[in-house]
C-alpha cells in the first residue's frame, strides 16, 4: 500500500475550521487507501516557546481531536513527534544538506518571524521546514495532505529528497502534497483577504472545533460579508461570501452553484443563519467525542504509545539506512 504523512502543530486549544477542513478532514478516507501516519508536531510546536504545561495539554487535546475525527488507531498510526527521536536525528543530517539561502527563501519563516525583532525568532523556527521534511522522508510517504500553505515546504521536502539520494544513492521516496482545490486556503472570517490562523488571526476571525455553538453562531453571523446583497461567489468583489459559500459545500457536499441558487434574492441573513447551523452540526460531535477521550487521560496515552511503537519501527529502519550512507560508523 502506498504511505501517508501528514503533521498538526499542537499550538492551540483547539484545531480550526481551516485545519479541519484544509487537511485532517481528508486523513480520514486515506486510513482505508493507504498505509497512514499522522503525528502531533510537538517538535515544531516548539519553535515558538511554548509553556511547558500548556504544551503538553495541547499536545494531548490535538491527539484526542484526531481520534475524535474519525482516525482510527486499528486502521492508522497516529503519534506523537517527539517519541520518535529519528525525526530529531533525520532533520540534523538534512540541515546539513540544505543552504542557508535555501532555507531563507521560506515564506512562512518570513511570516512568522516577522513579529519577532530582527533577529529574534529562534533558529528552530529557521530549520523549522527541514524538520518537517524529515517528517515526511522518514516514513517513505507518497502523499502529504495539507493546506495550500504547505506547497513550499513540499518542494523543499521533495528537494532535500533528491539531493540526498543523487549524493548517496536512493533512499526517500519523493513525496506529493495532496491538496484539495476548494478547501486549500479558508480566510479569517474578519478579514477574507487572509488564512485562518492559529497564530494571526483574532478570536473573531476563526472558529474553533472545540468551541461551544452559541459562540460559533455569533461568529458566523458577525463574519464580514461583502457589499451588495447577493449570495454569490466572486473571489475578488466578495471574498467573504465566497469564503463562507465554500465551507458550507465542504460540509454539506452541495455545490456552491446550488446554493447560489437557493439564496437568490434572499440577503445575506438566512444564508449566515444557515451556514452557522452547518458548523455547528460539524462540530460538535467532534467536541463531544474529544471530551470523551480527554476524560481518560491515560487511556490516550496508551494509545499514543502504541503508535509511537509503530512509527518507530519504520522511522528506525530508514535511519539505519541513513546513518550507514552518510558515513557513520555502526553502532557496535
Ligand atoms: P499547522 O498545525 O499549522 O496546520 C495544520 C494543517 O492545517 C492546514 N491549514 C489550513 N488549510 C486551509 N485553510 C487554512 N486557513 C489553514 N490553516 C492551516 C495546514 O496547511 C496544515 O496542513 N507545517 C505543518 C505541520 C507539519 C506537517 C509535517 C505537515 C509538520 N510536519 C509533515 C505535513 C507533513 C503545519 O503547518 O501545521
Amino acid at each position: 500500500r502506498p504511505r501517508v504523512l501528514s503533521g498538526i502543530q499542537p499550538t492551540a486549544d483547539s484545531f480550526h475550521l481551516g485545519n479541519y477542513l484544509g487537511a485532517v478532514r481528508q486523513w480520514v478516507p486515506f486510513q482505508d487507501t493507504h498505509e497512514a501516519f499522522y503525528c502531533v508536531v510537538d517538535l515544531h510546536a516548539i519553535t515558538v516557546q511554548p509553556d511547558p504545561k500548556e504544551l503538553r495539554h495541547r499536545t494531548r487535546v490535538a491527539a484526542a481531536q484526531l481520534f475524535a475525527v474519525g482516525l482510527d488507531p486499528e486502521r492508522c498510526t497516529v503519534f506523537v513527534q517527539s517519541h520518535v527521536s529519528e525525526h530529531a536525528e533525520l532533520a540534523w543530517v538534512l540541515n546539513c544538506m540544505t543552504g542557508m539561502g535555501e532555507a531563507g527563501r521560506m515564506t512562512q519563516f518570513k511570516d512568522k518571524s516577522a513579529k519577532y525583532g530582527e533577529g529574534a525568532a529562534s533558529v528552530g523556527l529557521f530549520t523549522y521546514p527541514i524538520l518537517q521534511a524529515a517528517d515526511i522522508l522518514l516514513y517513505h510517504a507518497d502523499q502529504v495532505p495539507v493546506g495550500a500553505d504547505q506547497k513550499q515546504h513540499l518542494e523543499l521536502t521533495r528537494d532535500l529528497a533528491q539531493r540526498f539520494n543523487h549524493r548517496h544513492g536512493e533512499t526517500f521516496t519523493l513525496p506529493s502534497p495532496f491538496i484539495l482545490k476548494e478547501v486549500e486556503k479558508i480566510s479569517d472570517l474578519q478579514d477574507p483577504s487572509a488564512k485562518m490562523s492559529k497564530s494571526s488571526s483574532s478570536p473573531q476571525g476563526i472558529l474553533d472545533v472545540l468551541e461551544q455553538p452559541s459562540s460559533l453562531r455569533k461568529k458566523v453571523m458577525r463574519a464580514v460579508t461583502d457589499t451588495g446583497t447577493e449570495v454569490k461567489a466572486d473571489e475578488v468583489d466578495k471574498p467573504g461570501v465566497t469564503n463562507l459559500l465554500r465551507i458550507q459545500s465542504a460540509l454539506t457536499g452541495t455545490s456552491i452553484s446550488d446554493l447560489e441558487a437557493r439564496y437568490a434574492g434572499q440577503g445575506y441573513g438566512t444564508f449566515k443563519k444557515e451556514v452557522a447551523e452547518v458548523v455547528v452540526d460539524a462540530f460538535t460531535p467532534i467536541r463531544e467525542r474529544t471530551e470523551a477521550l480527554l476524560a481518560d487521560e491515560e487511556k490516550l496515552d496508551r494509545m499514543l504509545a502504541i503508535g509511537a511503537e509503530r512509527a518507530r519501527a519504520v522511522a528506525a529502519e530508514t535511519m539505519t539506512k541513513v546513518r550507514d550512507r552518510v558515513g557513520f560508523l555502526p553502532r557496535g
